[in-house]
């Protein structure tokens, strides 16, 4: 069932606290869709660090979808070397000429997992993030801050289903990008793996986690 306190705490912490990061802008300021789709891909199994300099040259050197779909794939991959996992930068070059093709961005969840590269998590996320549409983002990060402010005591993976639940359950219908990003923020800065800063937390008061006295046990790991 839907709950709006932990979207209040998070997003006022997100206000003044949100990571600088180069493919985000200026509160109310509308995102431009290619860039949130770029570092969403990017961001792949990849870390914010080492996406940054990538980032940066790619939309130094092809500044909209259009200008990607007419480079030559060979340019493209010599681009993204050092990136890894090659096959996300073929699916880039694939999906900007559909894109280009197409007109522009579809502004869909649904319509943007069509396209080549896009999964669950980052089709969910370019919603949110580039079009304002509420969607259940979950990556490892919003996996762990939910599975320790609802106590979620069942092992990874079965407890995925649960933990998408949960997530859907608190998020807003507004300020869904801002949300996502913030919780994203929460586990890359505050609620991560080896640590869980709940000092500094927005949402200490509500983490049943917290109150169990051992977060840090959240998510449980299946035995291998
Ligand atoms: N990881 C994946 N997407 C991200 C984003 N938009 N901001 C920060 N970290 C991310």
């Amino acid at each position: 069932s839907p709950d709006p306190a932990p979207a209040a705490l998070l997003l006022e912490w997100y206000d003044g606290h949100a990571r600088d990061l180069p493919w985000r802008v200026k509160p109310g300021a509308r995102p431009d869709p290619y860039r949130v789709w770029l570092s969403e891909v990017m961001l792949q199994q990849t870390t914010t660090a080492a996406v940054t300099p990538y980032f940066a040259k790619f939309v130094a050197r092809w500044p909209t979808v259009e200008a990607l779909a007419a480079a030559p794939e060979a340019e493209v991959m010599a681009a993204w070397a050092g990136l890894g996992y090659y096959s996300r930068a073929r699916n880039l070059v694939a999906c900007a000429r559909e894109v280009a093709a197409r007109g522009g961005f579809p502004d869909s969840e649904g319509e943007l997992r069509k396209l080549p590269g896009l999964g669950p998590y980052t089709a969910a996320a370019i919603a949110a993030i580039a079009f304002g549409r509420r969607a259940v983002v979950v990556d490892a990060n919003v996996e762990r801050v939910v599975a320790r402010l609802r106590a979620i005591e069942e092992p990874l993976p079965g407890a995925r289903k649960a933990i998408r639940a949960a997530t859907d359950a608190i998020t807003p219908e507004s300020r869904a990008g801002d949300f996502a990003q913030a919780m994203m923020d929460l586990g890359a800065t505050i609620c991560t793996a080896r640590d869980a800063k709940c000092l500094l937390c927005p949402l200490a008061s509500l983490c049943r986690g917290r109150a169990t006295g051992d977060p840090l046990r959240l998510p449980v790991k299946a035995a291998k």
